[in-house]
């Protein structure tokens, strides 16, 4: 799905778009929330918490899991693989992580391997497996871009998350007002654009094209900056404020086109999940310490990120 162009790409997008629709994701979003208050009430009283690894981590893992309907991995294990993965991702600038990124990709080809017995569990990849004949769609694509989806599902969930608590973290009385369901919803999205996880993707140039004064030529690869354009003042009023009301906002957190992310419904249930979850504490959560975030060109979000709820020292 990511690697074709249409109208071979349309088959087995449509495919993966249609069963999606088809999913309870109302259902998979209660039961974030419910995840989200658990892992909270866990931590209620703690000095400290890396709401990154301890919160945005599960609750995303569950979250697509219960989209494909499959048992999750166990969380620490997936995600170091997940990492290993991600900074895979920067082997052009960083040769020494593509070794790492191999043997990953190898153990993830393994856990998905595992899911074939789980075919038969209502979820949306026994829906897409049922209904790959008919869409003329070979099942080896579909093992493939049901990897893509889950680790695309997973590492970008987690990023959006924990930017977004980030944000509203350095923005006081923000979460608060995430109360109005109005500002959930658009609020979800200004934190989308305000500091999305996926920085930029690339695409190879089809025929020779002028922009701005540059010839690209067919067959150059062209990187594209999601983060810059969503700060682009010509098309954001003061794109570096955090507006959780702001209409229009087309931002780019979750691509454009016919590769734009297909589980972009599922992207904001889970963040809005996540929120509410949150905003159901009985002490709003306050930052413990410092972000940490790993260097990487094409994800970027708080790696860690300490938070507590016990009431700030007066
Ligand atoms: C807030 C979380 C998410 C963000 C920020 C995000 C962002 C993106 C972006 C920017 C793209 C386009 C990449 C490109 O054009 O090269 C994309 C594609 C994709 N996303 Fe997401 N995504 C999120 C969540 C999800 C979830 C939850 C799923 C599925 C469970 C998912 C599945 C996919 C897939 C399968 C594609 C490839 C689509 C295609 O190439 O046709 N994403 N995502």
């Amino acid at each position: 799905m990511q690697n074709l162009d249409p109208p071979e790409q349309t088959p087995i997008r449509r495919l993966f778009t249609t069963a999606f629709r088809d999913q309870d994701l109302d259902g998979i979003g209660d039961a974030a929330v419910a995840d989200t208050r658990e892992l909270v009430a866990k931590y209620a009283d703690a000095p400290e918490f890396d709401f990154t690894a301890e919160v945005a981590r599960p609750v995303a893992l569950f979250a697509v899991c219960r989209l494909l309907g499959v048992d999750p991995p166990p969380v620490a294990q997936f995600a170091a693989l997940s990492d290993a993965l991600l900074r895979g991702m920067d082997a052009g600038l960083l040769p020494e992580v593509r070794e790492p990124a191999l043997a990953a990709r190898e153990k993830v080809s393994e856990l998905i391997s595992g899911w074939y017995h789980a075919t038969r569990r209502p979820g949306l990849l026994s829906q897409v497996l049922a209904g790959a004949e008919r869409a003329g769609v070979q099942e080896p694509e579909i093992w493939n871009s049901a990897r893509v989806l889950f680790l695309a599902g997973y590492s970008t969930t987690v990023g959006a998350a924990a930017n977004a608590v980030h944000a509203l973290m350095e923005h006081p009385g923000a979460l608060e007002r995430m109360r109005d369901p109005r500002l959930l919803a658009s609020g979800t999205d200004e934190l989308l654009r305000f500091d999305g996880p996926v920085q930029g993707t690339t695409r190879a140039c089809v025929e020779r094209t002028e922009i701005g004064g540059s010839t690209i030529e067919r067959g150059q690869l062209v990187l594209m900056l999601f983060g810059a354009a969503n700060r682009d003042p010509e098309q954001f009023a003061c794109p570096d404020d955090l507006v959780l009301d702001r209409s229009p906002n087309r931002h780019l957190s979750l691509g454009w086109g016919p590769h734009a992310c297909s589980g972009a419904m599922l992207a904001r249930i889970v963040i809005r999940a996540l929120l509410t979850g949150l905003l159901q504490s009985p002490q709003p959560p306050r930052p413990a310490g410092p972000p940490w975030r790993e260097r990487r060109a094409t994800l970027r979000y708080p790696d860690r990120l300490p938070l507590t709820f016990r009431p700030a020292p007066v």
